[in-house]
C-alpha cells in the first residue's frame, strides 16, 4: 500500500521550512514592535464557536468545514479561521479585564482547514498569520494595524501590492443595502449563476463576491454600499481614508467588496498581490477588518465589543515572496564540517561535534564512513567554514587535522588543545 498526504495538504520539507521559519520569525518581530503579543488557541473548537462567530450562511460554514461528533458526542471542528477562537478565549478568560493591555492586541500563526477545492495558493489545511484588536474603537487602529501588514510584506522584499478598502457601515446600514440589492437582483435572477441564485436567497451581500462572468456583468450595475452608510458611517470611513493618506498609503475604494464572513461592519480591506507568481490573477495575500458583535455573543461586555483585525495565508505570501526575491533563504552552513575517516573515528567525532555545538557553531557529521574525497565534495557543497578530519594517524596522535576551506592551509591541532581552550583554537582555526 502506497500512501500519499490527503488532498489539499502539503509536506513543508526543510529546504522550504527554513523560508517558513524566515517568515515566521519576521511577522514576530514586526508585531512585536507594533506591541502585539501571540496567543495560541486549540486547532479544534465546539462547531457553534465557529457557526456563531462566522455566520451559519457563509461558505466556510454551510460548506467547507471539518467537523465530527467526538467520542463524547460533542459537535466539534477543525478551525476554518482564527478570529472566532481568539475571541472565545477573550471573552472566556475575561482577557478584557483591567489588567491586561487594552486594546488587546494579539497575533497567531498555525493551520487552518476548510474544505475547499484545492488549487494553487488554496489549500484545504493551509497557514494563516492572524492578528486581531479586541475592544479598540479609533479609525487609528484599523490604520496603524493595515501599515502593519505593509510594513511585514516590505521586510519580506513584498512590494508589488494593491491595498483595496471598502465600508460595510454598521448592521442598519446593511440591512437597507441587503434591501437594495433584493430590489435590483430580484428581476434579474434568471440571468445569475446557480450560486448566485441560492446566495440570493441566503446572503445577497454575497452574490457580489461571484466569479461567474455573467454574474460580474450584472454586479457592474449593482447599487454602491457606499450610498447607504448613514453620517457617523461615512465619517468613520472617511476618517480612515484619511489616516491611509496621512501615511503615505496608496490605497483604492472598491465599493461591491464584501467579505466572506459575517461579522464586519465599517471597514474592510484586502491586499493583493500583483507578483508575477499568481499567472497574472491578482491574488488576496492578506484580507480583514473591522467586526462587531462577536464578543457579546459570546457573552463578553459590550463596550469592547468593537475590534479590528486581519490574516493572510502563509501559502500565499511564500508565493509571492518567492517571486520577488530572487534570493532564495538557504539553510545555514555548517562551521565546521567533520570527516571522520575510520570507523573508530567516529565516537571522537561525535565527542567534538557536542564540544563545537556546546560552543553555539552550527557542525555537519553524518557518521557515514566516507574517503576523504567524498568527504570533501560534501564539505565544498555545504560550503562549510572548516573541516576536522579524523583518521587512524589522528586517533593514534590524540591530534585532529583541521582545513580551512577558504584558503585551503591545513594543520594539525591536538585535542588538549581544542578541549581546554576551544574557542581560541577555533580563532586559530578561522584565520589559518
Ligand atoms: P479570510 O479572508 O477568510 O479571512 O482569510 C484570510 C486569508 O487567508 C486569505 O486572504 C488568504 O490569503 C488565506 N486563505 C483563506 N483560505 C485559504 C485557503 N483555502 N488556502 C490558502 N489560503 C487561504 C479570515 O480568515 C479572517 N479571520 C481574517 C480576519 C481576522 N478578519 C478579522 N480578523
Amino acid at each position: 500500500m502506497k500512501y500519499q498526504r490527503p488532498k489539499g495538504t502539503m509536506d513543508i520539507l526543510p529546504a522550504e521550512a527554513v523560508k517558513w521559519q524566515f517568515l515566521e520569525n519576521t511577522a514576530r518581530k514586526t508585531f512585536g514592535r507594533y506591541d502585539f503579543h501571540e496567543i495560541r488557541t486549540p486547532i479544534f473548537e465546539h462547531f457553534d464557536v465557529i457557526s456563531r462567530g462566522v455566520g451559519e450562511s457563509t461558505d466556510i460554514v454551510s460548506k467547507e468545514m471539518y467537523d465530527f461528533y467526538d467520542k463524547g458526542k460533542r459537535h466539534i471542528t477543525l478551525r476554518p479561521e482564527g478570529t472566532a477562537p481568539v475571541v472565545r478565549s477573550y471573552v472566556e478568560n475575561k482577557l478584557f479585564a483591567a489588567e491586561y493591555q487594552h486594546p488587546f492586541k494579539t497575533y497567531y500563526i498555525g493551520p487552518m482547514f476548510r474544505y475547499e477545492r484545492p488549487q494553487s495558493g488554496r489549500l484545504r489545511q493551509f497557514h494563516q498569520i492572524g492578528v486581531e484588536v479586541l475592544g479598540s474603537q479609533r479609525a487609528l487602529s484599523d490604520v496603524e494595524t493595515i501599515a502593519m501588514a505593509l510594513n511585514f510584506f516590505d521586510k519580506l522584499g513584498i512590494k508589488q501590492t494593491k491595498v483595496v478598502i471598502n465600508s460595510l457601515g454598521s448592521r442598519d446600514n446593511r440591512q437597507l443595502y441587503r434591501q437594495a440589492l433584493i430590489d435590483y437582483l430580484g428581476p434579474l435572477v434568471g440571468q445569475l449563476s446557480e450560486n448566485s441564485q441560492r446566495r440570493l436567497q441566503q446572503n445577497p451581500l454575497r452574490v457580489l463576491d461571484s466569479k461567474d462572468q455573467q454574474d460580474q456583468e450584472i454586479i457592474k450595475q449593482a447599487p454602491s454600499i457606499l450610498d447607504y452608510l448613514d453620517s457617523e458611517s461615512k465619517l468613520f470611513f472617511e476618517e480612515v481614508q484619511g489616516h491611509l493618506r496621512e501615511l503615505g498609503i496608496t490605497f483604492e475604494v472598491d465599493p461591491l467588496m464584501v467579505r466572506g464572513l459575517d461579522y464586519y461592519n465599517h471597514t474592510v480591506f484586502e491586499i493583493m498581490s500583483e507578483a508575477p507568481g499568481f499567472e497574472g490573477v491578482l491574488t488576496t495575500i492578506c484580507a480583514g477588518g473591522r467586526y462587531g458583535g462577536l464578543i457579546h455573543e459570546f457573552g463578553g461586555p459590550r463596550e469592547f465589543d468593537t475590534s479590528f483585525g486581519f490574516a493572510m495565508g502563509i501559502e500565499r505570501v511564500m508565493i509571492a515572496m518567492e517571486a520577488e526575491n530572487d534570493q532564495p533563504k538557504q539553510p545555514e552552513n555548517p562551521d565546521i564540517y567533520i570527516a571522520d575517516l575510520t570507523a573508530e573515528a567516529g565516537i571522537l567525532g561525535l565527542k567534538m561535534a557536542e564540544l563545537i555545538r556546546k560552543n553555539t557553531l552550527i557542525v555537519k557529521c553524518d557518521y557515514l564512513i566516507r574517503g576523504l574525497r567524498s568527504h570533501m565534495r560534501l564539505a565544498n557543497k555545504l560550503n562549510a567554514t572548516l573541516v576536522m578530519m579524523i583518521g587512524a594517524e589522528e586517533l593514534a596522535g590524540n591530534k585532529v587535522k583541521i582545513r580551512n576551506m577558504r584558503t585551503g592551509n591545513e594543520q594539525y591541532f591536538s585535542l588538549g588543545d581544542i578541549e581546554s581552550d576551544f574557542l581560541s583554537a577555533y580563532y586559530r582555526m578561522i584565520n589559518l
